[in-house]
This record gives C-alpha cells, sequence and structure tokens, in this order.
C-alpha cells in the first residue's frame, strides 16, 4: 500500500501529491437547461454536440503528460482519473441528458479541506456523473489513509425547479446596463430550490473559505458549504465581469502566498466588505498581467482569463502557462521560480493548470490567515 496522505488547507503550502485530469473522450455537451453551447464556426452549431476533435485531445494529453513529467521530477506524486463514456445519454428518475462532458479539470469536482476531499454537487446535468471517475481513486484512498474523511454533498435532483424558467430568453433580451444590474445581483439561472455547488468555485485560505455565488454555485450551496465546515469563515465572494458569466473562482481570485492574492482586473469584488477584510489582514491584492490572447481557444467554454489560472507548487515556485509572458514576468518579480508549462491546447478540454489539477496532499496546518474579521462578512 502506499503511503498516502490527504491534508490540504490552502493553495500555497508545498504540494505533494495531486491528481492531474485527462482529456479523453471528452465532450461538448449536449445542450441541457443550464448551458448551451454554440461554436458555429468550429462545427457545433447550437443544439449540436459531440466529442472534441481527436487531434485536439492528443495534442492536449501530450501537454498534461509533460507537465505531469515536471511535477514528478520536483518529487510530486500524481494520480490519474479513469475516464468512462461520455458520449452516452445519462439519467435520474427526473431527467435524461444526451451527454456528458469528460474528466480534464479535477478541481470542478473534488474540493479537498484538511483531511476531507468532498465531491461537490455540481450543477449541470452534463456533470452530474463526473465523481464516478475519481471513484477509484477516493476508494484507495480511503484503503490507504485512515484519517482521511470522504464526504459528498447531497446529490442534487437537478429537475426543472432547481433552473429558472425562460432564464436565457430573459437575459438576451436585456441591454448591457440591466445585464450589469443582474450580474450584481447574481441573479443567474439557478434557484435556491437545493443546494447547488461546484469544487471550483471555492477558493480555500486556511481557516477562510471564500465562495463565488455565481452561475454553477448558488446559496443553499454558500449555506450547505458552512454548516458542513463549522469551524471554517465561509465568505460569499461576489466579482462582476462585464462581458463574462462568472463561472469558477480560480482564474478571477488567486492566492499566491499568504498576504498576496492575484486578482483579474476586469472581476472585481462588488462587496467592499471582502476588500476591506483583505487590507485590515495587510494581504496586498495585485491586478494579473494582461492575457496573451485576446479571446478563449477554439472550443473552449473559458476565458483568455485562464492565463492567471496558475497553480502554486510552494510559496516560492508556480507553474504558468508557457504563453503568458507578461504573467510569468509579474510573478518572476514578485520572487517567484516561475516554471513556464506549454497548456494552451488544453483550454477546449476544460481550463487550465489549477483546473487540471486537485490537491491530495500539500505540507502544513489550518492556520487564520485573517484574524482581523469584518462584521458581517
Ligand atoms: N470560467 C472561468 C474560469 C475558468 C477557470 C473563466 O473562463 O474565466
Amino acid at each position: 500500500m502506499e503511503n498516502t496522505i490527504v491534508n490540504s488547507w490552502n493553495e500555497w503550502d508545498p504540494l505533494k501529491h495531486v491528481i492531474v485530469g485527462r482529456a479523453d473522450g471528452s465532450m461538448v455537451q449536449a445542450p441541457e437547461l443550464a448551458v448551451q453551447r454554440d461554436w458555429p464556426n468550429h462545427g457545433f452549431p447550437l443544439n449540436t454536440y459531440g466529442e472534441l476533435p481527436k487531434e485536439m485531445e492528443i495534442k492536449a494529453n501530450e501537454q498534461i503528460d509533460n507537465f505531469i513529467k515536471i511535477l514528478e521530477l520536483r518529487g510530486i506524486r500524481v494520480d490519474r482519473p479513469t475516464p468512462i463514456n461520455f458520449n452516452q445519454t445519462v439519467e435520474t428518475p427526473d431527467w435524461k441528458q444526451d451527454s456528458m462532458v469528460g474528466c480534464m479539470p479535477p478541481r470542478d469536482v473534488l474540493l479537498t479541506i484538511g483531511n476531507e476531499i468532498l465531491e461537490a454537487t455540481m450543477s449541470y446535468r452534463s456533470r452530474w456523473h463526473e465523481y464516478l471517475c475519481y471513484r477509484p481513486l477516493l476508494e484507495k484512498y480511503f484503503k490507504e489513509d485512515p484519517n482521511f474523511r470522504w464526504e459528498a454533498a447531497p446529490k442534487p435532483r437537478l429537475d426543472d425547479h432547481s433552473y429558472k424558467k425562460d432564464f436565457m430568453e430573459t437575459w438576451n433580451a436585456l441591454n448591457k446596463e440591466e445585464r450589469i444590474e443582474r450580474a450584481i445581483k447574481a441573479d443567474w439561472i439557478l434557484t435556491e430550490a437545493e443546494p447547488l455547488f461546484d469544487a471550483a468555485s471555492i477558493t480555500r485560505f486556511g481557516k477562510d473559505i471564500f465562495m463565488e455565488h455565481s452561475t454553477v454555485t448558488n446559496l443553499a450551496g454558500l449555506n450547505w458549504l458552512k454548516r458542513h465546515f463549522p469551524n471554517h469563515r465561509v465568505h460569499k465572494a461576489l466579482m462582476v465581469d462585464e462581458t463574462e458569466w462568472p463561472v469558477h473562482m480560480d482564474a478571477t481570485w488567486v492566492p499566491l502566498r499568504p498576504g498576496l492574492v492575484l486578482a483579474n482586473r476586469v472581476r472585481p469584488p462588488i462587496e467592499k466588505s471582502m476588500i476591506d477584510l483583505y487590507e485590515k489582514n495587510d494581504w496586498e491584492i495585485i491586478q494579473c498581467a494582461k492575457p496573451a490572447h485576446d479571446k478563449p481557444a477554439i472550443l473552449s467554454h473559458c476565458s483568455e482569463w485562464l492565463s492567471m489560472n496558475c497553480i502554486v507548487l510552494d510559496t516560492k515556485t508556480i507553474c504558468v502557462n508557457a504563453d503568458e509572458t507578461a504573467q510569468m514576468e509579474q510573478l518572476y518579480k514578485l520572487g517567484f521560480e516561475v516554471i513556464p508549462i506549454d497548456f494552451y491546447d488544453v483550454s477546449a478540454f476544460g481550463g487550465g493548470l489549477h483546473c487540471v489539477t486537485a490537491d491530495v496532499y500539500r505540507e502544513g496546518t489550518c492556520e487564520d490567515y485573517f484574524p482581523k474579521q469584518i462584521e458581517g462578512f
């Protein structure tokens, strides 16, 4: 048996063991209430779906494999999920969905807090079954680490009550000002019928956890997480971008080391209390560099802000997409050893270097980095 320890409290302590996803069999998912892809120029107009082209998958997997070699050379243990056939209809008693998505981004599904790995509810029907890809690993860790707490948030119904009726039509009819107003209220497609969240809506700072109220995470999800981690302070983050729907926090608000957070320059926190909390505790918030690309990669549902989707190996070492020279330079000037990783071709499979990983073990303990709290936040 391997000597497995599940333990990770934040995004920057020395990384020793990580899950890295796979591009295999990933899909442009079939349309569902929560999401409809529409990429007519690249073979997937509205209401169509299917596997991403094989040549793209091969390139993405090559880049992922090279990234893994770099991690392993640094003594980091890497485990991989077991893909299933994502190109199949899945169902529950409430609904049928014509395809799944893939297992490139374990970060979206698995949340590690201390000795616990929590499977998120997810909020797309196409992602309801994704946890199955990680079960072989979680079962193994459960056997190998007697202290591993294996948890799963309540499996959601995701029936029609979980989505606001006619959200898309209403949204499409709004003008820019109305959209911003709605975004500020986080009035997105999810209702509050049941707790819903993706694990990547959460960023970990030891005792403090920030969870973004977004298109994939509702307030019931936030409340569920608060009750589930009563020894933590779970804060609601609201970040608004005029052009994008908020999906996950790891291209928006990225902690680099204690006292330093990288902020997306077009997605500022709406609530002043969030900034106040950081300032009161002497954290520096720096604006990220400009991305190398001005639009998302082909067939990617992620934005060009994957430029800041970095993975911190320890407080002095960070992996950054090799295209992002300005971002690398900024981090280098901040004192990091920057490891450039070719990763652009992975974008279409669901994200960047942070998305493709999920922590199993970082050294360190749960620390309080925000001893001075803000009342009501
Ligand atoms: N969907 C967000 C987060 C990706 C990690 C974005 O594209 O910016």
